[in-house]
C-alpha cells in the first residue's frame, strides 16, 4: 500500500493525479486551501481511506499540522508531491507587485515550506519520495513569462539541491510540464502548442513517479524542444525568443 500526499490537489493536474493514483491503488491525502473543493476531490477517489486536509503552503504551521495528522493516520508517508502553484500573465515594467509577491510566496516559498515539512515528516522513516513541480517555463527566462518563470527556475534549482543533499535517503523527483489545460492556462489568450489535458498529464506523471528518472518532463516533443532552446548560446537564444508570446 502506497500512502501519497498531494499538496495542491483541489483542481487541475493535482486533482487529476489524485484520481489517477487512487485508481492505481494508492491511498491519497489531498491538500490545498479550498476545503469544499478538497472534499469534492476526496469523494471522487476510487478505493477507501483517502483523506482531505486543508493547508496553505505559504504558512508552514498549517503544513506541519497537516503532516502531524498524516503521521497519526498513516505512520509512513511514501510520497509527498508539491503541485501547488499560481500564475497570472504579466509584463515586466507593468507588474502587479502585490500579485507578484503572492506568486513568489506560493510557488517558491511554498516549495521551501513543503521541503522542510516533508523532511521533518520523513526523516524518522526509512525512505520515501519527495516530488516538486516546476515547469518548462523555468528552464530559461522567456519574454512575457515573469514572475512565474523565475519562481519555477527557483523550484528547479531547489529540486536539484534536494536531490544532491538528500538523494541518498529519499527518491527526489522534479516534474516539468509543458502546457496543460487547467484554470492557470485558461488565463492565456495566446496559442499553447502541444497542450494536453490534466488527465493525460496525470498518467505521464504517475508512470514517471515509478521510474528511475529524476525529471518527469512532458509532452516530450515540447519539453525536449524547450531544453534545446535553453541550451542555445546567448545571441541565438535571444534572437530565437524575440517577439515570442509565452
Ligand atoms: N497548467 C500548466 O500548463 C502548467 C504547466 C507547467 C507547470 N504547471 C504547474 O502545475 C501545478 C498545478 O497547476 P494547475 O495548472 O493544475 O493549476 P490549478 O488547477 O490552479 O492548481 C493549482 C493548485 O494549487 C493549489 N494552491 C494554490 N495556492 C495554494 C496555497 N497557497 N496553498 C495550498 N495550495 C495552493 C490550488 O488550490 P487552492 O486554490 O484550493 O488552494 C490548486 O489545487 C502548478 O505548480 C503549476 O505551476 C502547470
Amino acid at each position: 500500500m502506497t500512502n501519497t500526499w498531494i499538496i495542491g490537489a483541489s483542481s487541475g493536474i493535482g486533482e487529476a493525479l489524485a484520481v489517477e493514483l487512487a485508481k492505481r491503488g494508492e491511498t491519497v491525502c489531498v491538500t490545498a486551501r479550498n476545503a469544499k473543493a478538497l472534499e469534492a476531490v476526496r469523494a471522487r477517489l476510487s478505493g477507501h481511506g483517502h483523506l482531505a486536509i486543508q493547508a496553505d503552503v505559504t504558512d508552514i504551521a498549517t503544513l506541519m499540522s497537516a503532516a502531524q495528522q498524516l503521521f497519526h493516520a498513516w505512520t509512513q508517508t511514501d510520497r509527498i508531491i508539491f503541485m501547488a502553484g499560481a500564475y497570472t500573465p504579466m509584463h515586466l515594467g507593468e507588474l502587479d507587485l502585490k500579485e507578484t509577491r503572492s506568486i513568489i510566496d506560493i510557488n517558491l516559498s511554498g516549495a521551501f515550506n513543503t521541503v522542510e515539512t516533508a523532511l521533518s515528516l520523513m526523516k524518522a522513516q526509512a525512505g520515501g519520495q519527495i516530488v516538486l513541480c516546476g515547469s518548462v517555463a523555468g528552464y530559461r527566462g522567456l519574454p512575457n513569462a515573469q514572475p512565474y518563470a523565475a519562481t519555477k527556475a527557483g523550484v528547479i534549482s531547489l529540486a536539484n539541491s534536494l536531490r544532491a543533499e538528500w538523494g541518498h535517503r529519499f527518491d527526489i523527483k522534479l516534474i516539468n510540464p509543458g502546457f496543460v489545460t487547467s484554470r492557470l492556462t485558461d488565463k492565456n489568450t495566446f496559442d499553447m502548442p502541444m497542450k494536453i489535458s490534466a488527465e493525460t498529464a496525470a498518467k505521464i506523471i504517475a508512470n514517471g513517479l515509478n521510474s528511475k528518472r529524476f525529471e518527469i518532463h512532458f509532452p516530450a516533443a515540447f519539453s525536449i524542444g524547450a531544453k534545446l532552446l535553453a541550451l542555445l548560446p546567448d545571441s541565438l537564444f535571444f534572437s530565437a525568443v524575440k517577439g515570442m508570446k509565452t
